[in-house]
């Protein structure tokens, strides 16, 4: 058996029952996901990729897992797309990209493999590979890597060249790369097509000058509106001065002006995408109705502790809808379809209540969307804790007169709790705060403004028992509350 037949044959036997997945989040069916990869609509479903070790939680030689959906919140699982199986991706089958090409489906994909290096030792280098549709399998092609580790600038790194983001211009096939020169920070180089067998380097498009991180990880470029977009997953970054940005890894949209494809991309600035403890690595599709939907892994590198007995680990954000507001933020809002699914519906309004904790009559649940509008005049905090019960929760916290956000998962049963919170600035909000909160069983999205700020967190330790929500003031708060089960 190859390993691709293995991989399928072990995911037949042991997928598990979907009740202990999320109910509407992409997750692999068995094993360990991360990034979000080939991102994609082709003959009228959305496709979507992941990396992927069915044989275990824990990152292991990736594969790429493969779900698809018509509306976003039903996911079907196919089998396991691709294996480490050749001699240019032995060490696995990295993050990559999907791509319609010339009535063909495209998967470019990094291949990592061991090569000899011109001294007799073994070296590890990433190089850029294709699979084609052809039926219901990708195959891999023969003459792959089409783009090599060689084919860079003198001095690049051979081991950090990866995550090759697919587009097309004017009938041109374009690829969009991290890589890095060797002890340097990362940069995104872009290479060139007329067939996919065929790539040539064009140029750097964006360099890091170290103050976002070492390598930006998985790019990709694409129009919101009149701006040009870079997104990237920034490695190793450092403390901000203003805190807006994660330390570690984090997401930054780079906005700007892409003028011509031989011109460098002219940065305007950097913008921090998730202020929450658990978002990376996000790619975006095009809708046909003219949706950016971005996808992100609902995870933090650094935050990865599966339990003994898990069966899975790591799930996809909700999808999310980017949009330009009247003030020129990038904002996020869940994908539109979730509105559908919108079932009982609780509401209250004008609760005021002042230096005080309440909860409110069958306001509680491990999947829900909230909304709350809460007028913060006179008050000096506003806090929601989630997931909760007598010994646990998970806390969002708005201090209004220090304006800050604070994602507090301290209590939420982690057996380690030295990376469970977070404090950034908190966006201009005046005297109204208005919220949207999507719940998923082990995860909480929450929408600040409209989704001018976004703070994704997971929950995985706290048992799902743990369904009480409960309200905290300074000052006084007088709130309107919607609550809606889902389903789906
Ligand atoms: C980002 C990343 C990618 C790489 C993949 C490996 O999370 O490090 O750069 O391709 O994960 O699984």
């Amino acid at each position: 058996m190859n390993f691709l037949q293995k991989a399928r044959e072990y995911e037949r036997q042991n997928q598990i029952d979907r009740k202990s997945l999320p109910l509407f989040h992409a997750t692999a069916r068995i094993g360990w996901c991360n990034d979000p990869n080939g991102w994609s609509y082709y003959n009228g479903e959305y496709h979507l990729f992941y990396q992927y070790h069915p044989y275990g939680v824990n990152w292991g030689p990736m594969h790429w897992g493969h779900v698809t959906t018509k509306d976003f919140l039903h996911w079907d699982h196919h089998k396991c797309a691709l294996a480490p199986d050749t001699s240019v991706d032995n060490k696995g089958c990295f993050s990559g990209s999907a791509l319609e090409w010339n009535g063909k489906m495209f998967l470019f994909y990094t291949g990592v493999s061991e090569q000899k290096s011109e001294d007799g030792s073994n070296l590890e280098v990433q190089q850029q590979c294709l699979a084609v549709l052809k039926g219901d399998e990708y195959v891999k092609y023969e003459n792959n890597p089409v783009i090599s580790c060689y084919q860079q600038p003198d001095g690049s790194s051979l081991k950090d060249f990866r995550d090759p983001y697919l587009f097309e211009r004017d009938g041109v096939l374009y690829a969009l790369i991290a890589g890095r020169k060797d002890g340097e920070h990362g940069r995104l180089l872009l290479y060139s097509a007329k067939t996919p067998e065929k790539w040539d380097f064009v140029q750097i498009i964006a360099q890091n000058d170290g103050s976002l991180g070492s390598m930006w990880e998985c790019p990709s470029i694409f129009k919101l509106g009149d701006k040009d977009i870079i997104l990237i997953s920034p490695q190793f970054s450092r403390q901000s001065s203003d805190n807006r940005f994660h330390c570690g890894n984090d997401v930054v949209m780079i906005l700007g002006k892409w003028h011509n494809i031989k011109e460098a991309f002219e940065i305007e600035k950097y913008i921090p995408v998730d202020s929450g403890l658990d978002f990376y690595a996000p790619q975006v599709v095009k809708t046909p109705d003219g949706r950016i939907v971005m996808i992100g892994w609902m995870q933090n590198w650094d935050h990865c502790y599966p339990k003994d007995n898990a069966k899975w680990y790591g799930q996809m954000s909700i999808p999310r809808e980017l949009y330009i507001d009247d003030i020129g933020y990038v904002c996020q809002k869940p994908i539109k379809e979730l509105n559908n699914t919108r079932k009982i519906r609780r509401s209250y309004k004008n609760i005021a209540f002042e230096d005080n904790v309440v909860s409110l009559e069958d306001v509680n649940g491990r999947i829900l969307d909230i909304e709350i509008n809460a007028n913060i005049k006179e008050s000096q905090r506003f806090g929601i804790r989630i997931a909760k019960n007598d010994i646990y929760f998970t806390e969002i916290r708005f201090d209004i007169e220090d304006k800050l956000l604070r994602i507090d998962r301290r209590h939420a049963g982690a057996i380690r709790d030295a990376l469970e919170l977070r404090e950034v600035p908190l966006v201009d909000v005046g005297e109204k705060l208005d919220l949207r909160l999507i719940l998923d069983r082990y995860s909480v999205e929450v929408f600040i403004k409209n989704g001018c700020q976004v703070a994704s967190a997971t929950i995985y330790d706290t048992p799902i028992e743990a369904d009480n929500i409960e309200f905290f003031s300074k000052g006084k708060v007088i709130f309107d509350i919607e609550t809606y089960d889902l389903e789906i």
